[in-house]
């Protein structure tokens, strides 16, 4: 049996939650998908770097770090350790970049080229290089794969792309930052501002700088990446209409609470005459809506269709475990995809 060479790149909230998952779960992923691995080199952006050819205990690292320690003192650059040899699979959960999708972009660029699988949570590439990095994995007979991206294991994208492979997409509505939701419903429930924002921080929520989250970034870059990938559009983040959660106070969000409604920051992305639109804004929303009930780190889309009209999915848009989930799940279908042609 095939033992898969995994490498992570970056090792923070998200790769130590699927890095846990590895642990927890790894005689059951033997034993029910076939899937055995060794963690051939892990390299963190702040806390050392390892690498072993033999394996790396995925458990000892984890100690490391809860001991306050750093993951190892080898020198190994990401770049280095996606060329290692026997690694299969790359791991990129370093965090997003909107401007440059960098170092995440380059990384993946390298991986793809040596012809290596590339599983990654990282908005940034997706946002900025989509068609260019699926044509350069199909070149190379390769994977590159996201699902983590958008609403993080809750498989908003295999959802669409293969499970509802050949339906047409006309409109996508959908409540996509778990940072801002959580906020909101706290604030909904007398809580301030700041004193939510923290939490959802605490929580594992937050990007790595937050402002990405309460200024509607995250939900724009989500926005596209459902315009591109799942519309098979090419729009720029730029064309996304975008409006955060910055300018709400409490009184606000009490005074939507008293009218019998709730306000949600929406994602909307619609096929028009015009070509695809998307925007990112608050929406006063009345209870008897559908995402009006969707509260906390909760995410949920709406994918109104031709042939089967609206599919709504509901589950975690954020957290360590739930993105960890979502790399877990497309490393899996990469190991079945093989395992379909050998
Ligand atoms: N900061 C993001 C959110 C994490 O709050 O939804 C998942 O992309």
């Amino acid at each position: 049996m095939k033992i898969w060479g995994l490498c992570f790149i970056g090792f923070g909230n998200v790769g130590q939650g699927l890095a846990r998952i590895l642990v927890r779960e790894e005689e059951k992923l033997y034993h029910k998908w076939g899937f055995k691995f060794k963690t051939l080199a892990v390299v963190g952006r702040t806390k050392g770097a390892c690498m072993n050819p033999e394996g790396i205990s995925l458990q000892a690292l984890l100690n490391r770090l809860d001991r306050g320690e750093s993951i190892g003192t080898d020198f190994i650059s990401p770049l280095e350790a996606v060329r290692l040899s026997g690694v299969d699979i790359v791991i990129d959960v370093t965090p997003t970049n909107l401007t440059t999708g960098e170092p995440g972009l380059s990384i993946t660029r390298a991986a793809l080229n040596e012809g290596k699988h590339v599983i990654s949570s990282n908005k940034g590439p997706v946002s900025l290089a989509f068609h260019e990095l699926q044509k350069l994995a199909s070149d190379k007979r390769c994977e590159y794969r996201f699902e983590g991206t958008v609403m993080s294991g809750t498989p908003a994208i295999n959802l669409a792309l293969e499970s509802m492979a050949g339906c047409e997409f006309y409109e996508i509505q959908g409540i996509v930052n778990g940072t801002t939701n959580y906020i909101l419903t706290r604030m909904e429930e007398g809580l301030e501002y700041d004193v939510a924002l923290k939490e959802a921080q605490d929580l594992g929520y937050a990007e790595t700088n937050p402002e990405g989250d309460v200024d509607g970034w995250d939900a724009a870059v989500k926005a596209q990446i459902i315009a591109n990938v799942i519309m098979r559009n090419t729009i720029p983040l730029s064309k996304v209409t975008r409006k955060g959660i910055a300018g709400l106070s409490r009184k606000n969000i009490q005074a939507a609470k008293s009218k019998g409604a709730k306000i949600k920051l929406l994602a909307h992305i619609q096929r028009t005459s015009d070509g695809v639109l998307a925007s990112v804004a608050p929406v006063e929303l009345p209870l008897s809506h559908p995402l009006a009930g969707v509260d906390g780190a909760t995410n949920a889309i709406t994918y109104n269709t031709n042939n089967i009209k609206n599919v709504t999915i509901i589950g975690p848009g954020a957290g360590r475990e739930e993105t960890g989930q979502a790399l877990l799940s497309d490393m899996l279908s990469i190991v079945a995809h093989e395992q379909v042609l050998f």
